[in-house]
């Protein structure tokens, strides 16, 4: 079973990214047969400035191996060190519709967020549908938002079967719905977009002080709180302390007796223990980028040698030679 997901570098990595997609990954590499990428070309949608997509493409190499991703187990490796990803998204291009990419929401929010929409942006999901197919894919690990991505490279794939021969594998998602949307500080989704993120790693003064600005509403700390299960801190909290510590915070708010301000707090310390170890690993891999970069192009020879194959088998399919 080849599993694989991607992760676009376009910012620093928060809590959102790593219970929805990082941590259940982690954990499926166990299977043995997993391809973990850094979505490079993807980041070109969002970012135009080569200095920033390299940091930030470094930044998530160092977070991920941090994190536990073991190159011994897993094949880890930059999109863009294999272009044949592009080819692969010409073909699969002539047969996606219209109206296909008309009805994705990451397409439909940005135009409706203003945002001027440009070729790459519309041709999203078939670079997407590419990543997945060019690796005969059976799972994708993602959080919920990705669903309809996923549903499109199925739809691409059955299309390019039927139209030119059995070729790619149809990939199936893996959406671990406990962790299925993370919320972020103001309550939405947590989004490097929305600029409401807690950062897995980063400066101990700013995450505390962004945690503790978590705006909460105007009851007094005695007022019993019967929507405590609704309380964001209380929400986070339940991926970071141990289930019993989460639940009896939980219950001391509805009690009535917890201040906002306590609760916050620990929140915060609960976070920032939670990562204690991997932060730790994050500062030694720092301090040696060439193991890091020699992970990464390891990764690159070895996700090619299914590349190749797949490329070849799709290009005779549709009578290249
Ligand atoms: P962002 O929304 O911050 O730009 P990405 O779109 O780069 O995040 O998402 C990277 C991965 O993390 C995807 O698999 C995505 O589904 C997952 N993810 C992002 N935000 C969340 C969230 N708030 N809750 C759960 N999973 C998330
Ligand atoms: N689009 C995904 C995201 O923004 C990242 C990604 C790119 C991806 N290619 C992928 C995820 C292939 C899974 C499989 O989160």
């Amino acid at each position: 079973m080849r599993i694989l997901t991607g992760i676009t570098p376009s910012g620093t990595l928060h809590l959102g990214n790593y219970f929805g997609a990082m941590r259940p990954a982690i954990e499926l590499q166990a299977g043995g047969d997993a391809f973990y990428f850094i979505a490079d070309y993807h980041s070109m949608i969002s970012i135009t400035d080569p200095e920033a997509r390299r940091r930030y493409t470094l930044g998530i190499a160092l977070d991920w191996l941090a994190c536990g991703l073991d190159p011994a187990k897993a094949v880890f490796w930059r999109q863009s060190d294999i272009p044949e990803v592009c080819e692969l998204m010409w073909l699969l291009g002539t047969l996606t519709p219209m109206g296909l990419l008309e009805r994705a929401h990451s397409y439909k929010d940005k135009l409706a967020k203003g945002i001027a929409p440009n070729f790459g942006l519309f041709a999203y999901p078939a670079l997407m549908a590419a990543d997945i197919l060019l690796f005969d894919t059976n799972i994708v690990p993602v959080g919920k938002d990705q669903k309809q991505h996923l549903e499109m490279t199925r739809d691409i794939a059955i299309k390019f079967n039927h139209t030119y021969g059995e070729t790619f594998v149809v990939p199936e998602e893996r959406i671990a719905e406990e962790v299925a949307v993370i919320p972020g500080l103001d309550g939405q989704k947590m989004s490097k977009s929305y600029g409401n993120t807690i950062e897995l790693f980063g400066d101990e003064k700013a995450l505390r002080k962004k945690i503790m600005g978590i705006v909460m509403d105007s009851r007094t700390p005695a007022e019993p709180k019967p929507d405590a299960d609704k309380n964001l801190a209380i929400q986070l909290l339940k991926h970071v302390a141990p289930k019993d510590v989460a639940a009896d915070y939980e219950n001391r708010l509805r009690a009535g007796g917890l201040g906002y301000g306590d609760l916050k707090k620990a929140l915060f310390e609960h976070y920032w223990n939670y990562f204690s170890a991997a932060r730790t690993r994050r500062a030694e891999l720092a301090a040696d980028l060439g193991y890091v970069e020699k992970v990464l192009s390891d990764g690159a020879h070895r996700a090619r040698a299914t590349a190749d194959q797949v490329l070849v088998r799709a290009r005779k399919a549709c009578g290249l030679r």
